[in-house]
């Protein structure tokens, strides 16, 4: 599958772009979300099979291989997957389409908005469908999304962020466009690298989000044999959904 989101300048700055985000902490709470839907199935079993799926830079897949999984990162993009190989973990990264993939998975995530990168709606069951041939029974899929009535509600703003990384001071303003008619938002960054209080480097990486209502999304992953066992709020397992959460969490297992 074609994608241009997430090529070569996108990718050079995703890690410095998403400096700050909690990758062990998300991991963590998804494993506790893991652990209650498996401890029938898998009770016993040590070491779980765990497909990362859009795995980007793999954070998330080092993180889940730190807490005991087996885990294999999969990302269409080929220069995030150099980007996650480059981290010298030894973990298994591929560049291929899930489609392309045929082994059972006791575990698939697809994490941070994989599933708004896929492009419209009619690229949702399919991408799902193949999630669902990897799965048995008893697998679990986790996924995150944008929820769509959050982004009417809300809709994004201007969101500016100042970081110091490796002797540089790093400004990054996302400016979001939104088309709510088409269900498009397109994000626009503007990052400028400042060496000792001067502009050192400057780069404008963009990247295209679809969002999609939680009955969207639902009926998609019905499409495809799937179910939603639960939905939670980002990070709060505890709490159920809401209009406004603005990033909902999907737990499921096959029909
Ligand atoms: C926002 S990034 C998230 C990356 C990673 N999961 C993380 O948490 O940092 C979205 C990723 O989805 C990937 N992607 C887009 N379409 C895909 C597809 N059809 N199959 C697999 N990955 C895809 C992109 O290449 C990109 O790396």
């Amino acid at each position: 599958m074609k994608n241009t989101n997430y090529s070569g300048t996108f990718s050079k700055y995703y890690d410095l772009i998403n400096k700050g985000k909690d990758y062990d902490g998300e991991a963590r709470v998804i494993d506790s979300v893991i652990r209650k839907y498996l401890k029938k199935e898998n009770s016993g079993k040590k070491s779980l099979k765990l497909a990362d799926v859009g795995c980007g830079t793999g954070n998330h897949t080092i993180a889940f291989s730190r807490m005991g999984y087996r885990a294999y990162g999969f990302d269409v993009s080929r220069h995030m997957i150099g980007i996650a190989r480059g981290k010298s973990t030894g973990l298994h990264f591929e560049c291929k389409s899930f489609k392309d993939v045929n082994e059972p998975f006791d575990v698939i995530i697809s994490l941070f908005d994989v599933v708004n990168a896929l492009g419209p709606y009619k690229n949702l069951v399919g991408f799902f469908s193949s999630v669902a041939k990897n799965m048995k029974n008893g697998s679990i899929f986790i996924f995150d999304a944008w929820n769509g009535s959050a982004v009417f509600l809300h809709p994004p703003e201007i969101k500016t962020k100042t970081i110091e990384w490796k002797g540089l001071k790093i400004e990054r303003k996302a400016i979001p466009k939104t088309d709510f008619l088409r269900q498009v938002c397109t994000l626009k960054y503007d990052i400028k690298a400042y060496k000792n209080g001067r502009l050192a480097e400057r780069a404008n990486p963009s990247i295209v989000i679809n969002f999609f209502t939680y009955n969207e999304i639902a009926s998609a992953l019905d499409a495809s044999g799937l179910k939603v066992v639960q939905a939670f709020p980002y990070k709060e397992p505890s709490k159920k959904i809401a209009e406004n959460d603005w990033k909902i969490n999907f737990v499921c297992k096959l029909r």
